[in-house]
């Protein structure tokens, strides 16, 4: 810490670094009294000193709408978010995903679940101007396998992809670099994973996203019905760990999940906001009541898409729903998934 950059008088900063006080952390670990043995000073001088390193450390938590307007970089934390890499589904999301939080991304089985995850594990690359977090992602796959090949071809085509940030910078990041995946089998071993392995990653700054695809699947396999409360207890400490997570280092966590059934396959072909009321959340209320927010994908009934050509062509119009936020209404819109990856089309 350099206790010259605080507005101190000359002789309590002397004191400080004479008692080898070297972080706010320790200052704000000493009571008074014992401040007051170390550094020799007068109780007025330590009463100033932890109100002046208390007030470094709020760093102009309060803004007014102008200053806002005016300096984006002052945005409050809480308010900073995960672009998607295209403006229709920023737009919707004003922004993106929140930083501090575990948004829940639900679907049918190919509504595009995978290829939102894959195309936030770039975002996520991107420096902060452009919508990233300028770090990498840990990618916890569980039933699937990580889809290698579909990364590279998104990677290839990301100059098509994001026109809105200049070629060289794109040329610049090593995408396959900052992608760390994990294959999780068990309950267990995604515990193992998220206790440990990731907050290494997340505190040494290779990672600033968690993306779990999914958490039903090691659920459904591993409880009856009968295991219930002690299925609720598993997936209460594992929202706790990953809130924990997301909050100590700001980094987004999103859970992907498949829904099974009730869902009427009518009401995924028109305009989905009939739909939002027939999702049974796949992991019941105690899970429900983990997230931050909700979003749900669909895609169009079965026998619009069997059309293979649309498939491929990336004209099967898909819909992303907010089924609920803190911040945002119950609202949608409609994309696409071609070679280049997740698109919002108007
Ligand atoms: N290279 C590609 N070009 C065009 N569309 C693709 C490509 N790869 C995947 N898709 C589309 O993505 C869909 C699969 O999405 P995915 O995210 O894997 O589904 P899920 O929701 O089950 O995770 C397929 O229906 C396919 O249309
Ligand atoms: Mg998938």
């Amino acid at each position: 810490m350099d206790w010259d950059q605080l507005e101190l008088n000359p002789k309590v900063i002397t004191a400080v670094k004479k008692a080898k006080l070297k972080s706010i952390k320790e200052v704000l670990h000493l009571s008074g009294p014992d401040l007051q043995r170390l550094t020799k000073l007068s109780i007025i001088d330590v009463q100033h000193l932890l109100k002046t390193v208390s007030l470094a450390l709020r760093n102009n938590c309060v803004l007014t709408a102008l200053q806002i307007y005016q300096q984006k970089e002052e945005f409050p934390v809480q308010h900073k978010k995960l672009g998607f890499g295209c403006s229709i589904l920023n737009r919707l999301l004003r922004g993106g995903l929140p930083l501090v939080g575990i948004s829940e991304l639900v679907g049918q089985s190919s509504a595009g679940k995978t290829q939102i995850g894959l195309q936030l594990s770039l975002c996520v690359q991107y420096p902060y101007e452009y919508g990233g977090l300028e770090s990498g992602v840990i990618y916890i796959c569980t039933e699937d396998v990580f889809p290698d090949k579909r990364l590279q071809q998104l990677i290839a085509l990301q100059h098509q992809l994001r026109t809105d940030v200049p070629g060289e910078i794109i040329k610049k990041i090593k995408f396959g670099n900052s992608i760390f995946i994990e294959h999780v089998a068990d309950i267990d071993t995604l515990f193992e994973c998220i206790a440990k392995r990731a907050p290494i990653l997340l505190s040494r700054g290779m990672v600033r996203l968690i993306i779990i695809d999914s958490i039903a699947a090691l659920f459904r396999c591993e409880f009856g019905i009968q295991q219930s409360i002690t299925k609720a207890k598993y997936l209460q400490t594992l929202g706790a760990k990953l809130y924990q997570l997301s909050s100590g280092f700001q980094s987004p966590v999103l859970c992907i999940n498949q829904i099974t059934s009730t869902v009427d396959e009518r009401g995924l072909a028109g305009t989905n906001m009939d739909v939002l009321e027939k999702v049974s959340p796949a992991l019941g209320i105690t899970w429900s009541n983990q997230l931050l927010m909700r979003l749900m994908v669909s895609r169009p009934s079965y026998e619009f898409s069997r059309d293979t050509d649309a498939s491929t062509t990336g004209t099967v119009i898909r819909t992303l729903s907010v089924i609920f936020a803190p911040h945002l209404p119950q609202s949608c819109c409609h994309y696409i998934v071609n070679a280049e990856g997740v698109k919002g089309i108007e």
